[in-house]
């Protein structure tokens, strides 16, 4: 693989989430929490679906790095976008335990500081449930994206069963709180749809998690056309 860029962050606007201060916390904490889940299937999920990346790759919201050790040579160009502060920082700490070099930029899915149609995947794994506005951050994708370009993604979504559905409406705020604004009901798959992908995913269950977070959407999503995702 070639190295393209030093793993040190660079500085640019602070994540300005009313979720800040329990984020920092959060990447303390992240970890430990999810290790469950990712002995439970999660880390070969993570592997499997990456194994699709190539090219130059840009990862949202890449937290503690959870996916980097994922990466196969055909990536010859790592960015990973990060916005809150702890996390970056210990994105860039990971980053030089691995031998893998990526660019880490701050900066919000919503507003990718990259050129129109300049990348050939996106990933993007447990991020869209949290970033604030999904719509823009899809739309951004969809710029970014080269005409041939997928988005790879793990993402919960809201349950198709209505009694596991009417449990996350009910316990929405709570786990926003708890999760650092994470929407546990988001119809993630029907946004993609509706901001101009064509979206192909399975349905799996995230195991080792609480319920409300079980249903996973695990798959890919293209560009239908230019004009239709456009902004
Ligand atoms: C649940 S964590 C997922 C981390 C990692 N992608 C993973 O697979 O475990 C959500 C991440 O999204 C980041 N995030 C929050 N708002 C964001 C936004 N607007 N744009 C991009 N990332 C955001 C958070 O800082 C956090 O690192």
């Amino acid at each position: 693989m070639t190295e393209l860029a030093s793993n040190e962050p660079t500085t640019g606007p602070q994540a300005k989430s009313p979720y800040a201060a329990w984020l920092r916390i959060m990447a303390v904490l992240y970890d430990p929490f999810l290790w469950l889940g990712e002995v439970a299937g999660m880390r070969r999920r993570r592997r499997t679906l990456l194994a699709e990346a190539y090219g130059r790759v840009v990862e949202i919201g890449a937290g503690t790095a959870p996916n980097v050790a994922h990466y196969p040579d055909a990536v010859h160009e790592l960015v990973l976008t990060e916005p809150e502060l702890g996390m970056r920082r210990k994105l860039a700490r990971r980053l030089d335990r691995h031998a893998r070099t990526a660019r880490i930029l701050d900066a919000p899915a919503e507003r990718l500081p990259l050129p129109d149609a300049s990348v050939d995947t996106v990933v993007s794994t447990l991020v869209l449930c949290t970033v604030d506005d999904p719509e823009s951050a899809l739309r951004e994708v969809a710029r970014v994206l080269r005409p041939n370009g997928r988005l790879l993604f793990i993402e919960h979504v809201r349950a198709k069963s209505w009694f596991l559905a009417a449990c996350q409406d009910k316990l929405l705020q709570s786990w926003r709180v708890f999760a650092s604004g994470c929407v546990c009901n988001r119809p993630t798959l029907e946004l993609m749809r509706a901001c101009g992908f064509a979206v192909e995913a399975d349905d799996v269950v995230w195991h080792g998690m609480p319920a409300i977070v079980h249903p996973l959407a695990v798959g890919c999503a293209a560009r239908l056309s230019v004009g239709h995702a456009a902004r």
